[in-house]
């Protein structure tokens, strides 16, 4: 296990997850990696650590450097497990070194691990020298979980970002300029509407302190590292954020005799008609992972289900309990649906779209099988909408 050098004095030292497919419900389709870095300097730091079962792949890179029995100050940037779990082992290796968080990390590692460690909590803003090395931790709470914070390593323009600017990528090359970009940003796109978009003020505050650094660097604990293309993703991180939208709509939909299909079909015709981008997103077919990705610039949110039991579909419920976790604001939003006798399948679509704040179309209801004419009523009825 061989470490990559970003550096002379930084090396990344984490782990590559091949196999991963399913990060708490996100569809991770090109596995991931956890990225753990070691400096050097006269106090040696480790930033992050990985998943409980990489202990090994982490400790066999570091080993290729230095003694892990070297290493004075492990950084916790995040304590949730993917970059936590390894810490137990490790520090039952190294139980002298000192673990530096933030006061919400340290909270979250006790209530994790309960044990008894040497840490040092960071208030605020701080700087610690290493020795010929300065660290600058910067707090960017929520981003994504209560406790995260960044490193900025002054001399080399490193930013260790953490949650931020990441990627579930599992690929042998480590540097942007070694990978696709488009896939890069593709998956960049996909980490940020289904863990970062909640916290999107957050992040533009995150962004805003960052404009006032020099950052040659970013290392995320997540994916490929930027050095060749850092304003790149840092203009698409306040895209993003800014929950900009442009001319585009999804239509998603789930179908029990093909009605609520065709009336999917018919929708999106208008909106290409209109100019809209258009996505048609069967639920039986997409993750509603890869439907976050697409709605992060979307402005129409078309979504349809017919009436099972008095109720929606249980795939459009779980897709619409999805979104309206991750909250995308400032959206406009239109329900439709065929139904049998209740129809109330379609109301409990618009209820959750207007729960969400979203500008709404009146709902399309048809009965059993559209005809002809109600799929002209209802084109006619929207394209003036549209208007
Ligand atoms: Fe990669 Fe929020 O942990």
């Amino acid at each position: 296990m061989k470490p990559v050098q970003l550096k002379s004095n930084a090396f990344w030292v984490g782990a590559i997850d091949w196999d991963l497919r399913n990060f708490h419900g996100y569809l991770t389709q090109r596995g991931t990696t956890y990225n753990s870095y070691l400096l050097i300097d006269d106090k040696v730091t480790l930033i992050d650590t990985v998943k409980s079962n990489y202990y090994d792949d982490m400790m066999s890179r570091i080993s290729a450097i230095i003694s892990p029995e070297e290493i004075d100050y492990v950084i916790c940037n995040h304590v949730e497990m993917d970059h936590s779990g390894a810490l137990p082992r490790l520090m039952e290796h190294i139980p002298n070194a000192e673990i530096i968080t933030s006061r919400n990390g340290q909270k979250g590692l006790m209530e994790h691990y309960n044990a008894d460690w040497k840490i040092r909590t960071i208030n605020g803003t701080e700087k610690i020298s290493t020795g010929n090395m300065t660290l600058n931790f910067i707090p960017t709470p929520m981003v994504h979980w209560p406790d995260n914070m960044v490193v900025y390593m002054e001399e080399e323009k490193i930013l260790f970002s953490n949650d931020a600017f990441g990627q579930h990528i599992a690929t042998s090359e480590r540097f942007d300029d070694e990978y696709h970009l488009d896939i890069m940003t593709e998956e960049a796109r996909k980490y940020f509407a289904n863990i970062v978009l909640p916290y999107s003020e957050q992040v533009k505050n995150t962004l805003e302190m960052l404009d006032n650094i020099d950052i040659e660097i970013i290392a995320p604990s997540h994916g490929i590292i930027w050095r060749s293309n850092v304003p790149h993703i840092i203009d698409n991180y306040r895209q993003w954020s800014g929950n900009l939208t442009r001319k585009k709509t999804l239509v998603i939909y789930d179908t029990m005799w093909k009605s609520t299909e065709i009336m999917a079909k018919e929708i999106a015709s208008v909106f290409l008609t209109r100019g809209y981008e258009v996505r048609l997103l069967n639920l039986q077919t997409n993750h509603i992972s890869d439907i976050m990705t697409e709605l992060i610039e979307a402005e129409y949110i078309c979504i349809g289900s017919p009436t099972l039991n008095n109720n929606m579909l249980p795939t459009v419920s779980a897709f619409l309990t999805y979104m309206k976790g991750l909250a995308p604001r400032n959206r406009k939003g239109l329900a439709f649906g065929s139904y049998g006798w209740g129809g109330q399948g379609v109301d409990h679509v618009h209820d959750n779209l207007t729960s969400c704040g979203y500008e709404m179309l009146t709902p399309f209801k048809v009965k059993y099988i559209p005809s002809r004419d109600e799929i002209n009523d209802m084109k006619k009825k929207l394209i003036a909408a549209l208007e």
